[in-house]
């Protein structure tokens, strides 16, 4: 073990202390929380890159998916930062693999869940930087225009939404109107720790100067395709494909 490895065992353990004490405040608990999740997520990204040697994969993956969670999709090395990925990484360090080296880097609604401007940038341009001349980054994320354009919208309508998309969350009596609605599709922070927060809302517009500015020649809108597209994301989500 390295000695940084240690200083995080360490910590991980001093974090599981002061959580455990009756005199942790509740703002205090909320941001150890997050912070004993960020360690267990670098202790994955730090096995990982212990088995890369050069910290890229080889051969190269033809497609890949980013942040497929529970989707995995048949002929793609799935990438993620939790079980049950192909490959366990946090693609905030990066994607790891050569440049030039794929042909398809697919994800949906997992930009929205790293922070912005540097995380959502950096993927812009590592996704960018692996791609073949003419590979293509297909992304999906909640479509904040389509929510907003809706407000204010009649309570039946509300409710419609919030069961299409929370009604298996345990949030799901916390969200009773439609502005509790958009504060979730902005900044979902469930505080249950196997949610990842909402860091920044997107709709095409901004999926188009995210792509354009790390380099890419088009940026089309796709057309949702359920053989490889989680069936439950067509509703309210945009997507589009990103021609390098
Ligand atoms: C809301 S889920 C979406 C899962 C799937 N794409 C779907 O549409 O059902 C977001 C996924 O992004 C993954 N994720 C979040 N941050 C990540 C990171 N830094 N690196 C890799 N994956 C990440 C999460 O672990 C989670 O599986």
């Amino acid at each position: 073990m390295t000695p940084h490895d240690e200083q995080i065992t360490a910590l991980l353990t001093q974090l599981d202390q002061a959580l455990g004490s009756p005199a942790t405040t509740h703002g205090l608990a909320r941001t150890l929380r997050a912070a004993v999740k960020e360690v267990e997520l670098h202790r994955h990204h730090r096995a990982s890159v212990a088995d890369l040697s050069d910290g890229v994969l080889k051969p190269s993956p033809t497609k890949i998916q980013i942040g497929g969670g529970g989707h995995r999709i048949e002929g793609f090395l799935n990438i993620d930062i939790v079980p049950p990925a192909d490959l366990l990484w946090d693609v905030r360090e990066g994607i790891p693999l050569a440049d030039d080296s794929t042909q398809e880097v697919f994800s949906e609604h997992f930009l929205e869940h790293i922070d912005y401007p540097r995380s959502a940038k950096h993927y812009a341009h590592e996704a960018h930087r692996v791609l073949a001349p003419g590979g293509q980054l297909i992304t999906g994320v909640p479509d904040a225009a389509y929510v907003l354009s809706q407000y204010p919208a009649p309570p039946e309508q509300a409710t419609e939404m919030i069961e299409r998309w929370y009604a298996k969350r345990e949030c799901r009596s916390d969200i009773n109107t439609y502005l509790d609605l958009i504060n979730y599709v902005f900044r979902d922070q469930d505080d249950d720790p196997t949610y990842n927060p909402h860091y920044w809302a997107y709709d095409h517009g901004k999926l188009v100067q995210l792509f354009c500015e790390a380099g890419f020649k088009t940026v089309e809108p796709w057309t949702f395709d359920p053989t490889m597209a989680n069936p439950k994301r067509r509703w309210a989500s945009v997507y589009v494909i990103a021609t390098k």
